[in-house]
């Protein structure tokens, strides 16, 4: 495990940009195209609007193939929905090809979704290309990535590759991927900011909450994980 702090959201959110465009060369040295999963919520979009305005060039987008963590089952114009958040803030600015790029559909039954994610999925990975080579998270107050939520970790079946979710905060049906494909990805990698998130980060991090979160599902079987912390995010772990 690696943790980058920087002193601001910007700051990071650079070194972050960097780290990316550095993986995407890396790995198109090797292979035809590269697999990066985005993250929700808010934090990304400071992220999303610096690969958009200056690393148009320094990644090649073309060979760039999107895919989400989780969505909210809200309508694609909702400014809830993760697909819409990342279109405004990155890809409506970047040149990846319509057909590399592959939201969650909420226009139809979560269960179908999930389903037909799960599909499409199913048609990138297999024994060879095992799963995502990069994927973005966040981390919520109360542990949770991804659409992962502690109260639904009982029963959650971990099974899947891509799971429905519900939300009681924001009382949402959600979709979400699942640790079974995360974890067999190259580089996972988790963006936090604010002073909010320090108690839960460092939680999580120093696995003293017990590892009973479900950011602590998040375990790279053979590759690696990132943090990428402002100092706020990162509080005492750097004393
Ligand atoms: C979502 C995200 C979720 C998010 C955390 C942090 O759809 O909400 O995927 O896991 O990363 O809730 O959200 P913020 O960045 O808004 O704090």
């Amino acid at each position: 495990m690696k943790i980058v702090v920087a002193d601001t959201p910007k700051e990071v959110c650079t070194k972050l940009a960097d780290s990316i465009s550095a993986i995407c060369n890396q790995l198109l040295q090797k292979q035809e195209f590269v697999t990066l999963c985005l993250s929700g919520g808010s934090t990304p979009k400071q992220l999303f609007h610096l690969l958009a305005s200056e690393y148009q060039n320094k990644i090649d987008w073309k060979k760039m193939h999107i895919f989400w963590g989780d969505e909210r089952c809200v309508a694609g114009t909702d400014e809830r929905n993760n697909a819409k958040m990342a279109r405004d803030a990155l890809l409506n600015k970047l040149d990846v090809p319509l057909t590399q790029i592959h939201k969650i559909r909420t226009d139809i039954h979560p269960s179908q979704s999930a389903k037909e994610y799960q599909e499409v999925l199913k048609t990138y990975f297999d024994r060879k290309r095992k799963s995502f080579d990069l994927v973005l998270l966040g981390l919520g107050e109360d542990g949770h990535t991804l659409s992962i939520f502690p109260d639904s970790l009982p029963g959650i079946d971990q099974g899947n590759w891509v799971n429905v979710a519900y939300n009681k905060n924001d009382d949402l049906q959600r979709i979400t991927l699942m640790p079974k494909l995360v974890n067999k990805s190259a580089y996972i990698i988790f963006l936090v900011t604010g002073t909010k998130k320090s108690r839960i980060v460092n939680e999580v991090i120093t696995h003293s909450g017990g590892n009973k979160f479900p950011a602590n599902l998040i375990r790279p079987a053979n590759g690696e994980l990132l943090w990428y912390l402002d100092l706020a995010a990162a509080g005492d772990l750097q004393k």
